[in-house]
């Protein structure tokens, strides 16, 4: 047995980790395939934030333990899904979040009983990889886990304690994707405001100034950060490395204090706003986006329509929309729900179509501004157009011929959709 197929499901943690084991992989003599249905070991890589997200691959898992009849796969599941699930799925490998290191010696063996890991002591970070379809940019993992314990989240149980990469090892890794021509990098993980607080390192601030200063690379991004721990530092740091994209994710989850504290996200209202205010200070351009959590257990309609005004008062560029669902160990779980599926569903749609109209509203802030789009590929709809994304992380197409990985000036002519159409200049 030796083509593979990954299916990965999630965050970019998930996306990235699964380009690590990938070419792990490879490099171990296994061929990757096409799809599914070239491979005879079939990878899912999976995500347990969300109830809903876990119920599909549960069903994912199903369909490929249908085609075992026909044809002899090896099935293995891996990440925080296979963390949370462990025993109850049904496949011949089961690997946790920790031991990833460990996937090409499982897949050579002989397995003849499912096998079983969910052990979180040890830990190793493979080396990051570029990403697939677009060589020239990679997914950075710097640090895993979380100590937070929002009272909703899963990720500290199935990712563990906060452990930060060596920023020594981060750098001498980024200066050689760089030789081999990566031109962005996303820099990730789940608390990553806190990398280097756990090992006495040097904080994110201090490595983005150093990432700035490695020749080749033009673009750098960081996922994800945490209001409470946002720093003035921080915000400094984007502003000063020109490098490092005014593009920022800052979930904030709710707009009522109240639920925030239900939440132990412990910041306010108050406090987010006074983040963007510091942001707005600097007097540049940002883009930001957050994520919503809608309908926490005792939401009240007073507290939901906090959100509502939050998200007026703000106008967040792009917005990541979730409505609760309880998750196993957390302390969410243990509280009453207070809102059928019905009405969660609801408050959903509702900040939905808010949030929308206002990305419809905003996106025009972007008319005759000029950009500098990173050119990803030839545009889907016209072979002599390119696309790619701006600096606040706008799709632009523009008129080619461009290079695949340049950083071409444009000025904004037109907004087709969500889409920005460029014209060099
Ligand atoms: N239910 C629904 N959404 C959740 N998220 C995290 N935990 C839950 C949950 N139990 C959302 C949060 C987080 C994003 C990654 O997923 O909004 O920021
Ligand atoms: Fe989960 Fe909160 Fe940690 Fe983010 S900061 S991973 S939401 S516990």
């Amino acid at each position: 047995m030796k083509y593979f197929y990954i299916e990965t499901y999630g965050c970019q943690m998930n996306a990235a980790q699964s380009g690590q084991v990938k070419e792990m992989l490879c490099r171990s003599g296994f061929i990757p395939g096409e799809d599914y249905r070239s491979a005879d070991i079939i990878i899912i890589n999976a995500c347990s934030v969300r109830e809903h997200a876990e119920k599909k691959v549960f069903d994912r898992i199903s369909f490929f333990q249908s085609l075992k009849k026909k044809r002899k796969i090896l099935l293995m599941v891996i990440g925080c899904f296979a963390q949370n699930n462990g025993e109850k799925i049904n496949a011949d490998l089961v690997l946790g979040t920790s031991r990833f290191h460990t996937i090409p010696e499982l897949l050579s063996r002989k397995i003849r009983e499912k096998y079983l890991d969910l052990d979180m002591e040890e830990y190793l970070f493979l080396p990051p990889v570029h990403e697939e379809q677009y060589p020239f940019r990679a997914l950075v993992d710097i640090m895993k886990g979380c100590n937070h314990y929002c009272s909703y989240c899963i990720v500290p149980f199935v990712r563990g304690r906060q452990i930060s990469r060596k920023s020594g090892d981060i750098l001498r890794e980024v200066r050689d994707l760089a030789d081999k021509g990566t031109r962005e990098i996303i820099l990730l993980g789940q608390n990553i405001n806190n990398f280097g607080q756990d090992n006495k390192d040097i904080g994110l601030a201090e490595l983005l100034f150093h990432i700035n200063a490695i020749p080749g690379i033009q673009r750098i991004r960081f996922l994800t950060s945490h209001p409470k721990d946002f720093t003035n530092e921080i915000i400094d740091a984007v502003f000063r490395n020109p490098k490092v994209c005014p593009s920022l994710h800052l979930p904030v989850q709710s707009g009522s204090d109240r639920v925030l504290g239900l939440m132990n996200r412990r910041y306010t209202r108050e406090q987010y706003l006074g983040i963007i205010r510091t942001i707005q200070s600097y007097g540049k351009e940002y883009s930001l986006s957050t994520d919503f959590l809608v309908g926490f257990p005792g939401e009240t309609e007073q507290d939901f329509m906090e959100t509502l005004s939050l998200a007026r008062e703000v106008r967040f560029d792009e917005a990541f929309l979730f409505k609760y669902s309880p998750r196993p160990n957390t302390r969410a779980s243990l509280l009453k729900e207070t809102l059928t599926a019905d009405e969660k569903k609801e408050r959903l749609s509702h900040l939905i179509k808010i949030q929308k109209d206002i990305e419809k509203e905003k996106i025009k802030d972007s008319l005759n501004k000029e950009r500098t789009v990173l050119a990803e590929d030839v545009s889907l709809k016209n072979k002599d157009q390119y696309s790619g994304r701006d600096e606040l992380n706008h799709m632009v197409v523009l008129p080619g011929p461009v290079q695949k990985g340049g950083m071409v000036r444009v000025r904004i002519r037109q907004i087709k959709g969500m889409t920005l159409i460029g014209e060099k200049i």
